[in-house]
């Protein structure tokens, strides 16, 4: 089997990340910051150092700004939900994920939120000035995401991080595609709520994700319970990482993404992201060699998290896949990502796309055979033809 569906979630983990989880469970996976015993403090104490390597991973000061959820959807409509109140206006772009557009469409209807969502082109690359020139007065939030889950392009964040400081507008991003992958450094970005899975590019397990949220911002809690810490208080503490951690905690989870950061840092984000555009590189120039095959993704470093989208002229994405499973056990995602926007604004509503998403593991040679098996359906297709 090949396995190309990292966007999705990716596969397979280091060995680390098995390793640590089997661990936890076996030796230490009591419930964290909830007892004095030997072992709830040991699970409170993984907790804690992954708060600080993530921090330090990103480059934020302070650990406790960061809160664990289950992924970075619940992140985004803490993010979303926890800032905007009735007739706020928000502007977006049409390469999120429905994790984004939802809750924002969601909030239109409940509290008469505006939202203005700004057209990327063809290849969806957004420019900035759009974003400046649909600002309002009651503009509070600019939410994008960093890279599209559907054809890999990545955002300006650092040109919208800009706009949004100098407009003293909040801007949060979806790092849910790049994050462990393209370096993400806070203190050099002007991002105010970053949410992140650790499934993705960070190699952890699912069922974990993060939210941070900067130090000068306050949001309102969305789901409450016990945090395990001022448990006298009959309401929410109002300070993180307690305001979004209601409930237990996936340690056995925490534990993988701590061990999946640690593989990251043990190989360098530099080295990987190389090797995945290496990988798309490839990919792409072997595209370009067979005919009907239309490509929706861009090849040049900057524009390119290590996805490639693309169509076969003639065939249904899904009909792609389904061979690509079927016959060769290659796998892929086809037909619409949970962006429709994005299929819109590449014009791939109607017939979806072929979405290859790579990883450190995968090889230049898998990317050969998958050029072979695309340049053999092609083959077929003429022969069905005539
Ligand atoms: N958002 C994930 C994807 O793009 C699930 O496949």
């Amino acid at each position: 089997m090949i396995y190309f569906d990292n966007a999705a979630t990716s596969f397979p983990k280091p060995e680390f990340v098995y390793k640590e989880m089997d661990k936890c469970l076996r030796e230490y996976c009591a419930n964290p910051g909830r007892g004095s015993h030997k072992i709830s403090l040991k699970s409170g104490e993984m907790v804690f150092e992954t708060r600080e390597k993530i921090s330090k991973f990103f480059n934020i000061s302070d650990p406790m700004r960061i809160a664990f959820t289950k992924n970075a959807t619940e992140a985004i409509n803490y993010g979303i939900r926890g800032l905007l109140e009735e007739n706020d206006h928000i502007i977006t772009t049409s390469m999120e994920h429905n994790s984004v557009i939802r809750p924002l469409k969601h909030m239109e209807n409940e509290k008469n939120i505006d939202v203005s969502i700004i057209k990327g082109n063809n290849y969806g690359v957004i420019d900035e000035k759009e974003i400046e020139k649909a600002i309002k007065k009651n503009t509070k939030l600019i939410v994008t995401t960093l890279s599209s889950n559907v054809n890999g392009i990545i955002l300006p964040i650092k040109e919208i991080g800009k706009i949004a400081k100098d407009n003293g507008i909040i801007y949060l991003l979806d790092a849910s595609q790049g994050a462990g992958t393209i370096d993400i450094n806070l203190k050099e970005l002007y991002i105010d709520i970053m949410v992140f899975p650790g499934h993705k590019c960070l190699f952890g397990p699912q069922g974990v994700g993060g939210l941070y949220i900067k130090d000068t911002l306050e949001l309102n809690s969305i789901i409450q319970g016990g945090t395990g810490t001022d448990s006298q208080k009959l309401f929410q503490p109002e300070y993180m990482p307690e305001l979004f951690e209601s409930g237990t905690l996936n340690t056995p989870g925490i534990a993988g993404l701590n061990a999946g950061i640690s593989y990251i840092n043990l190989i360098g984000k530099e080295k990987i992201r190389k090797h995945k555009y290496n990988l798309v590189k490839n990919l792409i120039d072997g595209m370009k060699e067979i005919d009907g095959i239309k490509i929706y993704s861009k090849d040049d470093y900057d524009n390119n998290s290590g996805i490639v989208a693309f169509e076969f002229e003639d065939i249904e994405s899904r009909e792609i896949g389904y061979v690509l499973n079927d016959i060769y056990e290659i796998c892929v995602r086809t037909g619409l990502h949970c962006a429709p926007l994005a299929h819109e604004t590449l014009r791939t509503l109607d017939k979806g796309l072929v979405r290859v998403s790579f990883s450190y593991f995968n090889t230049v040679n898998e990317v050969s055979k998958l050029l072979d098996i695309l340049n053999d359906i092609r083959k077929s297709l003429c022969l069905r033809k005539s």
